[in-house]
This record gives C-alpha cells, sequence and structure tokens, in this order.
C-alpha cells in the first residue's frame, strides 16, 4: 500500500525523503517519486524500484529543505512514470502526494475537464492538485479544507505549495498518517518505521484530521478548524529491530525472533497457575461471565490465526465463536448484537476491510477487542480492549512472527474469559500456562533443523500443484502454510480439511504430488492417517509435519519434519514454524523477491 513521507527541517530534504521510503518499501509498491520546494516546486518520479529514483536524483538532483514523497501500488492508473505520484497542478506551484482512493474520482475529473482542466496522469490523485490550486486564495490550510469536502473516498493527503515555503499541509480519511518530532526538524509519513531511526517522539494524526507541519513542530486540529490537542506518544521500539540484522530476508529474520517473541507477548501477563494479566483488555469478570457469543474478524494470516482462536475459544470455553473475513463480514449483516464480543485481529491495525467489519460490529452494540501489533494503530484506537501482540515491526510482507504472536496472544484471552466463567478450570489453566511457557525454548529448537527443511523444499521445488490438509487444529495451521507457500513461491497450492480431499480434490492427486499433512491432533490421529493412505495409494508424495515420538508416520510419508510433543491445544504454535520455513526455502530457492513478493503489499488499507 503506498508509502508517504514529508519533511521539514535544516537538511536537503531529498535524501532523508528517499530514506524513508525505502523504509516503508515493505508496505509494497510499484513506482516512487519527491518533490521538493526551493521558490518552485521540482518533482522527480519513476516506476518500478526506488533504486530507480535514486539513479534519477543523482542524475538530476533537487536542492531543498521542504519536501514530501511517496511510494506507489496503483489503483487508478497502471504503474508508471506518469502515474508515480507527486502530482502538481498544471501551473506546478502546488504539488500532492495521496494514500487512498477517492471514490467520486470520475464525476470530479469530469466537472474540472468540463471547466477546461487537461490531466496527465490517469490517477485520482492529480485531481486533488487541481482541486486545492483552484480553492487557493493565500491560505493553503484553507484550500485543502475547500478541495476535500469535495472528495469521497479514504485518503491521507500531503500538500505543499511555493506560495507558503516551510509548510507542509496534511489531512487523514481513514489512510494512517504520523508526525515525527525531531530537533528543529519534523517529518510526517504514513508509518512509524519510516523514521524510527530519527526520532522517538511521535503525534498519530487522527482521521477527519488535518496537520500543519514546520521546522516547529505540529499542529492539528479538526478539518473543520476546531483544535486538537494530541499528547507526544514515545515509542520503545528498536530501531535495530526494523533492520535485517544479519539475515539475508526480513522474513527469515522474522521467523528467527519467533522464540523472542513468544515470550514478549506472554511477557508479564500469565501467572503460573495460567491467571492472565492483559493490560489494556478492560472489560470485568461480569462482561467476562455473561457475554453470549464471540465473533473474530480479520483477513488473510490474520484469519487463520483467528481460525486457531475459534478452537481454542471452542475448547476452553465452550462459547459460539464465529470467524469471518472482514471483506465478508462487512457485508453480510452478520447476526452480532450487544451480547457479543468481537475480536478484530490485524497485524498493521489499518487493513481497510476489517477496521471496517469492527466498526460495524460496534454500532450493533458488540463490545470490540482489537488484537494488533502496532500501538496506536487505527483499530487500536477504535478498541474497548486492546491485545498488543509485541512482536516487534513486522516488515517481509508475509507475515510470521505476528501470526505467531496472535496466537499466543489468543491463548492469554482464552485464560482471561475461561477463568472469569469458570470453565477453565485451575488444572487446566495451570497446564495451558506450562505450555506457553515452553513454546519459546521449542520453538528455538526448531529453527536449528533448518537443514531438514530445506531438504522438504528442494522436493517440493518443482511441483505445479501443493495440497496441505490436516483436521481441526491443524486444518487451520494447514490454511497458513498454503498461503505462506502461495504468496512468496507462487506454487499453486490449496488446504483443506483432510476428510474433504476424497469429496473432490483426490482427483487431483497423482503420482508424486505433494501433500503436506500436519499431525498434531492424537484425537483425530488415525482418521488423518486414513487421508494420508488415500494419498499414498494414488502415487501422492506425503510430507508430514509430525511430533517427535511419533513412531508410526514414517511408515506413511515420504518425509517427516519433527516438532517438539506439545499439549495438542498448543501444537499449532511449532507445527507452523516448519511450514513458515518451508515456504521461505521453497521461495529463495525458485529465486523470488521474498520480502516484497509481486502483486502484494503489507498493510491493505484500501478495500
Ligand atoms: C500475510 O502473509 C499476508 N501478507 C496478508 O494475508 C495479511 O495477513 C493480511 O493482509 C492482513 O493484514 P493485517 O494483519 O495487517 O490486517
Amino acid at each position: 500500500m503506498c508509502g508517504i513521507m514529508g519533511y521539514v527541517g535544516p537538511q536537503q530534504a531529498a535524501p532523508v525523503l528517499l530514506d524513508g521510503l525505502r523504509r516503508l518499501e515493505y508496505r509494497g509498491y510499484d513506482s516512487a517519486g519527491v518533490a521538493v520546494t526551493n521558490g518552485k516546486i521540482d518533482v522527480r518520479k519513476a516506476e518500478g524500484k526506488i533504486d530507480r529514483l535514486a539513479n534519477l536524483l543523482d542524475d538530476e538532483p533537487l536542492h531543498g529543505t521542504v519536501g514530501i514523497g511517496h511510494t506507489r501500488w496503483a489503483t487508478h492508473g497502471e504503474p508508471s512514470d506518469v502515474n508515480a505520484h507527486p502530482h502538481t497542478d498544471p501551473s506546478g506551484q502546488f504539488v500532492v502526494v495521496h494514500n487512498g482512493i477517492i471514490e467520486n474520482f470520475q464525476t470530479l475529473r469530469e466537472a474540472l475537464q468540463e471547466d477546461g482542466h487537461d490531466f496527465t496522469s490517469d490517477t485520482d490523485t492529480e485531481i486533488l492538485a487541481h482541486l486545492v490550486a483552484n480553492e487557493y486564495e493565500g491560505d493553503l490550510e484553507n484550500a485543502v479544507r475547500r478541495a476535500v469536502a469535495k472528495a469521497e473516498g479514504a485518503y491521507a493527503l500531503v500538500v505543499m505549495t511555493k506560495h507558503e515555503p516551510g509548510k507542509i499541509v496534511a489531512v487523514r480519511r481513514i489512510s494512517p498518517l504520523i508526525v515525527g518530532l525531531g530537533d528543529g526538524e519534523t517529518f510526517l509519513a504514513s508509518d512509524i518505521p519510516a523514521v524510527l531511526h530519527r526520532t522517538r517522539d511521535f503525534l498519530i494524526v487522527e482521521d477527519g484530521e488535518m496537520v500543519v507541519v514546520t521546522e516547529n513542530g505540529a499542529v492539528i486540529e479538526t478539518i473543520a478548524g476546531e483544535p486538537v490537542a494530541r499528547e507526544v506518544m514515545h515509542i520503545d521500539w528498536d530501531a535495530e529491530q526494523a533492520e535485517k540484522g544479519g539475515f539475508d530476508h526480513f522474513m527469515l529474520k522474522e521467523i528467527h525472533e519467533q522464540p523472542a517473541v513468544v515470550t514478549e507477548t506472554l511477557g508479564g501477563r500469565l501467572d503460573e497457575d495460567g491467571t492472565a494479566w492483559l493490560e489494556d483488555v478492560h472489560f470485568d469478570d461480569d462482561f467476562a461471565r455473561d457475554f453470549d457469543e464471540l465473533w473474530i474478524t480479520a483477513c488473510g494470516t490474520a484469519y487463520h490465526a483467528g481460525l486457531v482462536g475459534k478452537e481454542i475459544f471452542r475448547r476452553l470455553l465452550r462459547i459460539p465463536t464465529t470467524v469471518e473475513y472482514a471483506h465478508e463480514m462487512r457485508y453480510n449483516d452478520p447476526l452480532i448484537s450487544d451480547r457479543s464480543l468481537t475480536v478484530a485481529i490485524s497485524q498493521s491495525g489499518e487493513t481497510a476491510d476489517t477496521l471496517a467489519a469492527a466498526r460495524l460490529a460496534k454500532e450493533r452494540g458488540s463490545r470490540l477487542l482489537s488484537l494488533t501489533n502496532v500501538v496506536g494503530s487505527t483499530l487500536s484506537r477504535e478498541a474497548d480492549d486492546i491485545l498488543y501482540t509485541r512482536a516487534g515491526p513486522e516488515i517481509s510482507v508475509a507475515s510470521t512472527k505476528a501470526y505467531l504472536a496472535m496466537l499466543i496472544a489468543q491463548y492469554l484471552l482464552a485464560l482471561r474469559i475461561g477463568r472469569a466463567r469458570g470453565v477453565v478450570d485451575e488444572g487446566l489453566a495451570a497446564r495451558v500456562a506450562h505450555g506457553l511457557s515452553l513454546l519459546p525454548g521449542q520453538v528455538e529448537q526448531l529453527l536449528h533443523r533448518e537443514e531438514e527443511v530445506i531438504a522438504a523444499a528442494e522436493e517440493i521445488l518443482d511441483a505445479e500443484d501443493v495440497y496441505f490438509i490436516g483436521r481441526g487444529l491443524d486444518y487451520a495451521v494447514a490454511m497458513e502454510g498454503s498461503l505462506k507457500l502461495k504468496e512468496i513461491s507462487y506454487l499453486h497450492s490449496e488446504a483443506m480439511p483432510a476428510g474433504e480431499l476424497k469429496h473432490g480434490t483426490l482427483a487431483l492427486i497423482t503420482a508424486g504430488t505433494p501433500v503436506i499433512v500436519v499431525l498434531t491432533q492424537q484425537a483425530l490421529y488415525d482418521k488423518t492417517i486414513s487421508a494420508v493412505q488415500e494419498v499414498k495409494a494414488r502415487g501422492g508424495k506425503v510430507l508430514a509435519i509430525a511430533y517427535e515420538d511419533d513412531d508410526q508416520i514414517h511408515k506413511f510419508a515420504h518425509s517427516v519434519l519433527r516438532i517438539p510433543r506439545a499439549d495438542d491445544l498448543l501444537g499449532p504454535v511449532a507445527a507452523v514454524v516448519p511450514l513458515q520455513l518451508l515456504a521461505y526455502h521453497v521461495a529463495r530457492l525458485r529465486g523470488h523477491d521474498i520480502d516484497q513478493p509481486r502483486n502484494l503489499a503489507k498493510s491493505v488499507t484500501v478495500e
């Protein structure tokens, strides 16, 4: 999704902007550009990776200490030099970058064309530059206010004009925007990691607000002009966390961070007897006892974490639990009520569909608990209760450590609710707590078995299709394993409940077809093995994820990746690690851009 940078201060703006844009690369993009003011407005932009823009800037440097920058992820108009941001008005006196979608773009464009405006790009953004220029009467804030009053949709819009040097004006409607406060310099960005190495003090711009940025700081008010008092947020993340730290890819680094992530997410939140202390979960025991049903909503990997959550809540709490893709739930008139607790899961806390589903749940009277990795994200700010995953910044588009942290957080939540409802007794709570405390060591152990995973990756490298099967919690993990593989290796893969195979997909299993089976659920072991037999009988190549003391599986599987023995309820945590590594190594061996897979964005902030 698009990335935004802005800078006002004593330094040359272009290198600062470029550096910030590079740190936003994880959001995914197809072109990049920067603009500076220096008595006039100069723009450089290029389709493709930021290096192309950097080369352009080497050839034609920009001079000026106030500037804005952008990485674009195409929505209106193909990726191209011309469609890349920034965009100017025809006179070149106003320049904008924009993240989001202007929904009434066509109507606005036609109206402007009737008034004689010509457009150089196919973007919705260029219209905003024209609108601001049209509305300008000597006051940029007022011009931006009047311009955005005409625009419908989601945006973070950042504007500069040569008439008011030393100033950047930005407005936010839905798409994220933050301000970094430096010493005699101020930064704007769509995400904190862009400038975390430059400052630790931030202002979060909320929906419906305008911010005016100068070298002396930032003033926030509502778009309507009401003053806003915003507290400075101090962020403790280690800047090192946002770097690759010696690994070839962020994804591998993030996989290897998982033992620490589990420890962090559990840290200070769980007593040995299974009592959970969740600092920002504010509901009391009465609420925990009384609500009737749980809804979980999310997209992608976060949805898969929700599938695990459903099973955890079903088993531990015996509460009816529904998991819905957020993009489905927002339009399917869900039967959520004021007797519900809705858990919205999102690593970024900015996924547009998840935000919409969460808002819908709230409108229907549900209490909203946001399970997110990003402190201060929109999802966290709109929630009644927040459960932060503490995974640190996740840079790779393919989510790994955030997923694991989401699982851990859901075990904690189940313990918190289960103890209050009296359905998780002391023995069970202590058993789960003990199992959780072993996980960092177990995950660490798995990371030392990478050679076995590489051998398995070599086996499936050239497959046309890969199938993942499992039952119950294993099926939930299989879903995530399949998504990981497809998003970075570009191999076609599908996950399904093991029992479903014989109802159709078995027709696709022929000699050598790889089938990956997850086998942590002991109660369902024999049933899953029946499906494995069906695969074997058709010549399929079975790769099993099984406990280290499983002394049967070698009879059925072509190869086995062993995981440490755990309580079945906690099995998914260890089982997903070899699947993440498998996806990583298949993609690496196939020579792909692992951290930024084609067509995908880290944070999907449009519908
Ligand atoms: C995960 O590997 C994917 N990149 C994607 O499915 C992601 O989980 C999804 O877009 C949801 O993102 P969120 O957790 O930030 O809401």
